[in-house]
């Protein structure tokens, strides 16, 4: 990458006389008259304009490839809009995140997931310990695959039960769900704080054969302490007052005081440096499911995959660097097409999870509006992620995208997988969805259609507008050869990368969440008895609910 200017990352930080708004880059403007330019367009005539636009628009790295012909840009647009990340400095931001600097500024340190993946080192005094707990941890799972690591009655352990919350929860729940379908010993998570999630979890459990992970980097989240004692509780019930629980009961945190206290035995804790945030903690000891179920051999491809990307992030230049093209895409959809909604659709039963895990990764990373120099946002930032697998959701919410009254952005996730006529299925619905939500069908292609049907010409006319779709919708397409560990790796690192590259574009901290917080503080209070009720609509709720409750045992 081309270096912007002579400034250091500090001098992008704080309220200094640098405005942290991207809409003061003198880019921000070229692009929005491309944008004008392009808005009303039809990708589909862009196609007939444009006949090497898949060349022009696609990239391949590594085996994966990202497809932007889809979107409705075209080449001087990104041309312009990577103008706009170099007069962000972009590579000033990423050469401080991969060397350390305090990137989440408000909380006053780096933000280094990368150095859990090797591909940059760890702040130098946490270096011995960030080693002695991946040694132990690797070594531990080995004990735990093997049988050589037992319960309490000596027998191995055959269900490990995760608990744990977000970042603690969602991306190794989605990396055991996509590389280990078969795994043993069997993997459960539990996360929310409704008792039903530990219930079914423990649902057929031998108490004898069961380990808890107790996965918390603060180890103060309320969810993963009630279910943490409600566990502790079962195995106190299960096996007796006299037992030594602690052989089934395992904690990664970065409070490893409050682990100890709680009591788990010093040599089970795993710890969590504060630098790796919560979404970003997978390759961490919060991935310790996932060593669990996949084991060493395929953890590393995992961590290779991802190590790949942000090699690949570093070194690319602007043009054909994959997170880089993905954000700004993203940042063309949402600042200047104003589509503020991001479908994601994989098409692969283990990546089911995908769109939940992004949930967390975008909108909490960048679902904010204060600047790096304090001002408030002009631009929308974080777009609403959602989707579900392919083909599901074709059944179901594909529907909006046909016919609908909005523009979503879709990104399809495809694997060129043909091994059996399902998986190849799978692929052709990824790319016909693609391609008919970018055609749509007009009236009179809705009307031959209903007349090469037989439909009398009365009721074509009548019926020909409820099967018009307006097509348009657009979408990245992208293909990796097989859902393996190191293609699992090099996905969540793009998307990681991509999330960074807005959040550095828009100047927000894609780093902290203060603003959850907040929840957290009104359910406390909620909690404490007596305290005040902090509206009337609350309090009309709390009393209903009370009634509700006392009524209950009258109802059906
Ligand atoms: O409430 C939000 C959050 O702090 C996330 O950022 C985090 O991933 C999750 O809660 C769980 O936190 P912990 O790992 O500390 O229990």
């Amino acid at each position: 990458m081309q270096e912007a200017n002579g400034l250091k990352f500090s001098d992008y930080i704080g309220a200094s006389e640098r405005k942290a708004s991207p809409t003061a880059l003198p880019a921000w403007h070229a692009v929005t008259q491309h944008a004008q330019r392009l808005r009303s367009r039809r990708v589909s005539d862009l196609f007939n304009e444009q006949p090497d636009r898949f060349s022009e628009l696609s990239l391949v790295h590594d085996g994966l490839l990202a497809d932007f012909s889809k979107q409705l840009i075209d080449r001087d647009a990104l041309s312009a809009l990577h103008t706009l990340a170099q007069q962000s400095a972009l590579d000033t931001a990423i050469t401080a995140f991969f060397g350390g600097d305090t990137v989440n500024f408000t909380e006053a340190r780096p933000a280094l997931h990368m150095a859990m993946r090797h591909t940059c080192p760890p702040p130098e005094a946490d270096a011995a310990a960030v080693r002695d707990t991946d040694r132990r941890m690797r070594a531990f799972a080995a004990a735990l695959r093997s049988g050589q690591y037992t319960g309490a009655c000596g027998r191995p352990f055959k269900r490990i039960i995760n608990i744990g919350i977000g970042g603690s929860d969602l991306g190794p729940r989605m990396a055991v769900e996509a590389l280990a379908s078969r795994a043993q010993p069997d993997v459960r998570f539990v996360a929310s704080i409704d008792p039903d999630d530990l219930a079914q979890a423990l649902d057929g459990a031998d108490a004898d054969t069961t380990l808890f992970i107790i996965s918390s980097k603060s180890f103060a989240t309320a969810e993963t302490l009630a279910n943490a004692t409600a566990a502790r509780h079962w195995l106190r019930t299960q096996l007796g007052a006299q037992a030594d629980l602690r052989p089934h009961l395992v904690a990664v945190s970065n409070a490893v005081a409050a682990a100890t206290d709680f009591g788990v035995a010093p040599e089970r804790i795993f710890a969590l440096p504060d630098w790796v945030g919560g979404r970003y903690s997978v390759w961490s000891a919060i991935g310790l499911p996932v060593l669990m179920a996949i084991g060493e051999g395929a953890f590393d491809e995992f961590l290779a995959g991802a190590r790949a990307m942000d090699t690949h992030f570093c070194d690319a230049p602007i043009n054909a660097n994959l997170p880089v093209s993905m954000a700004l895409v993203g940042l063309w959809n949402i600042n200047f097409l104003a589509i503020d909604s991001l479908a994601l659709l994989p098409y692969a039963h283990g990546l089911r999870s995908l769109p939940a895990w992004l949930q967390q990764l975008d909108m909490e990373s960048n679902g904010k509006h204060c600047l790096r120099d304090g001002s408030a946002s002009q631009v929308a930032t974080a777009p609403i992620v959602w989707g579900g697998a392919g083909t599901i959701g074709q059944h179901a919410f594909h529907q909006l995208f046909y016919q609908g009254t909005r523009t979503v952005a879709l990104d399809f996730i495809a694997f060129a997988d043909t091994r059996d006529p399902q998986r190849a299925a799978l692929l052709q619905n990824a790319l016909a969805q693609s391609a008919a939500l970018m055609q749509g069908r007009d009236l009179d292609a809705a009307r031959r259609s209903l007349l090469a049907k037989g439909v009398d010409a009365n009721t074509v006319e009548h019926l020909a507008p409820h099967l018009v779709c307006a097509g348009n919708q657009p979408s990245t397409t992208i293909i990796a050869p097989q859902l393996t560990p190191y293609r699992l790796g090099q996905l969540m690192a793009l998307y990681e990368h991509k999330v960074f590259v807005q959040g550095w574009i828009w100047g927000v901290n894609s780093f902290d969440q203060y603003g959850v917080e907040l929840g957290k503080e009104m359910a406390r209070a909620l909690a404490s008895q007596g305290a005040d009720t902090p509206d009337p609509s609350t309090a009309g709720l709390l009393s209903a609910a009370a009634s509700m409750r006392d009524s209950a045992q009258h109802q059906p």
